[in-house]
């Protein structure tokens, strides 16, 4: 298989074909994750929870995720790479485009920020700049002290209709991905079938263009942290890391997961 490109993700979309998605943290399983058949790699800021057991990732730095960027980059051959640009690290367009062009010299094809409001110019800036965006709405975790915990988003028809709004914004403003984090079932089917990019869930039910998860608990790594609903060990039946990811790949290629067990209805 042919190593993936930017370009080729609306191709995807386009094609129907689900996108597979897995955070990453180092080298050894960045290989694993390659071989494994996984699409997009995220060096997620989630790395400040399950690598340096923060309570959540608002200490993460931009070294922080340069670090594990490049040291995923050397593992992968085929794997997309995505970086997440942490707390306050898009705070404003100068400060984001300097982030991000770390982030990208690192080994990352493209970076991925939270929200909308404010960050739509942020991502003008950057999509302005060749530097590729991953937009990531819902529940956003650097917004944890605003929400006061992590919690379902777009519950009420008020809140369905701001995030309908934001993602048809965020792909205005040049996002190439959009996440969709713990939001149920059927709004993020009716923002992926109203978005031209791909949505990739997490927590958003079967029907995004494309399903990620956390390493840790692909693996069931214990990360201590409560371990929402929609998370799955495909270690169990994978046998191995490398079999995990292509378990979790087959899931998502077929449907299989997430089912209604690892979804919000409501
Ligand atoms: O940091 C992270 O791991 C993420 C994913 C959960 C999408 O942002
Ligand atoms: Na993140």
């Amino acid at each position: 298989d042919k190593p993936w490109t930017v370009p080729a993700l609306a191709e995807a979309k386009r094609d129907g074909r689900k996108l597979v998605m897995l955070t990453c943290y180092d080298a050894g399983f960045a290989r694993a994750l390659d071989a494994g058949g996984t699409d997009l790699v995220l060096v997620g800021d989630s790395l400040g929870m399950v690598v340096q057991g923060h309570d959540s990732t608002l200490p993460v730095t931009v070294d922080d995720v340069a670090y594990h960027t490049a040291c995923v980059a050397r593992g992968l051959s085929r794997a997309l790479l995505i970086a997440d640009l942490p707390f306050q690290a898009d705070a404003s367009p100068q400060i984001a485009l300097e982030a991000s062009t770390r982030l990208l010299r690192a080994g990352a094809a493209m970076v991925k920020l939270e929200g909308a409001g404010h960050k739509l110019e942020v991502i003008r800036y950057l999509v302005e700049r060749e530097i590729p965006v991953c937009a990531h709405l819902g529940l956003t975790p650097q917004s944890v002290l605003r929400l006061g915990g992590y919690k379902v988003q777009g519950r009420d028809e008020e809140a369905a209709r701001r995030l309908r709004e934001d993602a048809l914004a965020v792909e205005q403003a040049g996002a190439t991905l959009l996440v969709l984090e713990c939001v149920p079932s059927p709004l993020a089917a009716d923002i992926t079938a109203a978005a031209n990019i791909p949505t990739i869930g997490i927590g958003a039910g079967p029907r995004c263009d494309g399903q990620v998860l956390v390493l840790h608990d692909l693996l069931g790594v214990d990360s201590g942290h409560r371990r929402p609903k929609f998370v799955k060990d495909f270690l169990v039946e994978g046998g191995s890391i490398a079999g995990a990811a292509a378990a979790f790949a087959s899931a998502v290629r077929e449907g299989r997961f997430p089912d209604a067990g690892h979804s919000y209805a409501s």
